[in-house]
């Protein structure tokens, strides 16, 4: 581990979802004691951090992201002593713990909400926002536009509105009242108490309201960040803060503050490029955006990734480079959800293993923290039959027998169907035949996690675009201390040459890293390179 405190900057983190990953108990869905069980698994593939989604007291109508208790688990995830010793033993093996931090609302089951609702009178009342009318804030965007039609909804039992940014059982907390902030630093420091590393601070840019404007990014949210941060920073050390905040680069900025604010952001604009480039075989969509991202404070970082567990989200493309996504990778329309695409990464790249080791060749080699979805290790498939967002959920595919190895249960008793279609189905696509051949797409992401993980290069260097005339190829220098790397992909699907101006590294010898052999040395003239479709290189330059 780091030492100085980044342990993000460093981390390669590894999303799950606890239900999805191993039930140990029988009963259909996995709890912390299962996921305890398969440590050694992701040990064993490298990362260093996990991020779990919601695991508390739930209705679970937002698959737990309507939390009805913020500090206790829910019963068929285990007990707070099922998570400590999950922690102990992640801690044990160099893993840090990501949870979820639900601020902007919570469920109308909350006792919170259940008492402000109660009465106009009630002591919690101000917890959350009212109004007697659905005039207010109504530049409002709505989030969830295939199921919500406003933002206010009609609370029969106190004859008012209250406001959602969500789903309308996800009523929203008020933050401009002190109690609540306080409220939420307790339950931060619950969790930080216990030995969470890191907070991902869901729906940020939600927090605060007001009139005439988009309620969103608004400098009182970030007051309630920069608050939180500092009580945090008072107490604990080495903890971190991961922001999601679904914003164009220069309103995510905002999110660093000074380096007072979030450690980390999610930079959700370089996703949807990153397949647009691949698909128009070109990579003016990355170059593009790379050059709208702002510079960030040196304690912070990116969080990158390929896919999650929402829909792969276009909210931050214009209009028609949304329209060219759905028609390059939603003809079926059932794959639309709200604005963006319900499908995991092996289906996108309609199963191609060179597209798919290409993208994550990309996202190791950028500048940030690479975000890893469970079960695209092994390129799971997905369902798009399911409702909402679960088709991108369903069980974990260890091995080719019982519920994919997922489970003891009647298979009709799972929290989801398994994928079992005959090409990513679970006979097919697993952990036990993956685990067997060096050359399966899980054998082949150890290694490149491994690479990643050999160089702060990737997780701490600069990042230079060179600008081959060949537009198809795309190509950084990635530079820290005395280390430097090159990194060449042909993001088209044909074979392609490149003519690199190296002339600073004069004199310095390109050594590929997967196989450790040098490559003719820099000179005067432009370094051509060829590369058959899809490939991609990571050349150490090492000074003669
Ligand atoms: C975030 C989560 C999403 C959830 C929403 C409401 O965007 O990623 O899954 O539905 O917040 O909490």
């Amino acid at each position: 581990m780091a030492g100085d405190g980044l342990w993000y900057k460093d981390a390669v983190i590894y999303e799950l979802h606890v239900r999805g990953f191993y039930d140990s108990d029988g009963n259909g869905a996995g709890e912390f004691r299962g996921l305890t069980l398969k440590l050694d698994y992701l040990s064993d593939l490298g990362v260093n951090a996990l991020w779990l989604l919601p695991f508390y007291p739930s209705p679970l109508r937002d698959d737990g992201y309507d939390i009805s208790d913020y500090t206790n688990i829910h019963p068929a995830y285990g007990t707070l002593d099922d998570f400590r010793m999950f922690l102990d033993e992640s801690h044990r093996r160099g893993i840090r713990v990501i949870t979820e931090l639900v601020l902007n609302h919570t469920s109308d089951q909350h006792p919170w909400f259940q008492q402000a609702r109660s009465s106009r009178e009630n002591p919690r009342r101000d917890w959350y926002v009212w109004s007697d009318s659905v005039e207010r804030y109504k530049q409002a965007r709505i989030i969830f536009t295939d199921t919500e039609l406003s933002n206010w909804a009609w609370d029969p039992v106190s004859k008012s509105y209250y406001w959602h940014r969500f789903f309308s059982h996800q009523p929203d907390l008020n933050f401009d009242n002190p109690a609540v902030r306080e409220a939420a630093w307790e339950v931060m420091k619950f969790w930080f108490e216990m030995g969470v590393d890191g907070l991902r601070l869901d729906a940020v840019p939600y927090l605060v309201e007001r009139e005439g404007t988009s309620c969103e990014n608004l400098p009182e949210t970030h007051d309630v960040l920069k608050y939180l941060r500092r009580r945090a920073d008072e107490t604990f050390s080495e903890k971190m803060f991961l922001a999601e905040a679904n914003q164009w680069p220069r309103d995510v900025r905002q999110y660093f503050g000074d380096g007072d604010e979030c450690h980390m952001a999610f930079h959700f604009p370089l996703m949807p490029r990153m397949f647009m480039a691949i698909r128009l075989e070109d990579r003016k969509p990355i170059v593009d955006i790379f050059q709208q991202t702002p510079e960030i404070p040196a304690t912070c970082q990116w969080g990158i990734f390929l896919r999650n567990h929402d829909e792969l989200t276009l909210e931050m493309v214009t209009d028609e480079e949304r329209d060219y996504m759905y028609d390059e990778f939603a003809r079926d329309t059932r794959a639309k959800l709200n604005l963006g695409i319900r499908r995991r990464l092996a289906p996108l790249m309609e199963g191609d293993r060179r597209r798919v080791e290409l993208m994550n060749g990309l996202l190791m080699s950028m500048p940030g923290t690479p975000i890893l979805y469970y079960g695209d290790e092994i390129g799971m498939g997905d369902n798009i039959y399911l409702g909402d967002r679960n088709g991108v959920r369903t069980p974990m595919q260890w091995n080719g027998g019982w519920n994919a190895g997922f489970s003891n249960a009647d298979p009709e008793q799972l929290y989801s169907p398994i994928i079992s279609n005959p090409v990513y189905g679970y006979q097919a696509v697993n952990v036990e035949s993956q685990r067997r051949y060096d050359h399966s797409l899980l054998s082949w992401t150890k290694r490149l996690i491994r690479l990643r993980k050999s160089s702060r290069v990737f997780s701490r260097g600069t990042m230079e675009i060179l600008k081959p005339q060949n537009h198809r190829v795309l190509a950084y220098i990635r530079e820290f201390g005395n280390e430097r790397v090159l990194v060449v992909s042909n993001l088209s699907s044909q074979a392609q040459a490149a003519e690199l101006d190296l002339k600073r590294w004069k004199g310095s010898i390109p050594i590929e890293m997967f196989g450790g052999n040098l490559f003719p040395p820099i000179g005067d003239l432009p370094y051509l390179l060829t590369l058959g479709p899809y490939q991609f290189y990571w050349f150490r330059l090492r000074r003669l």
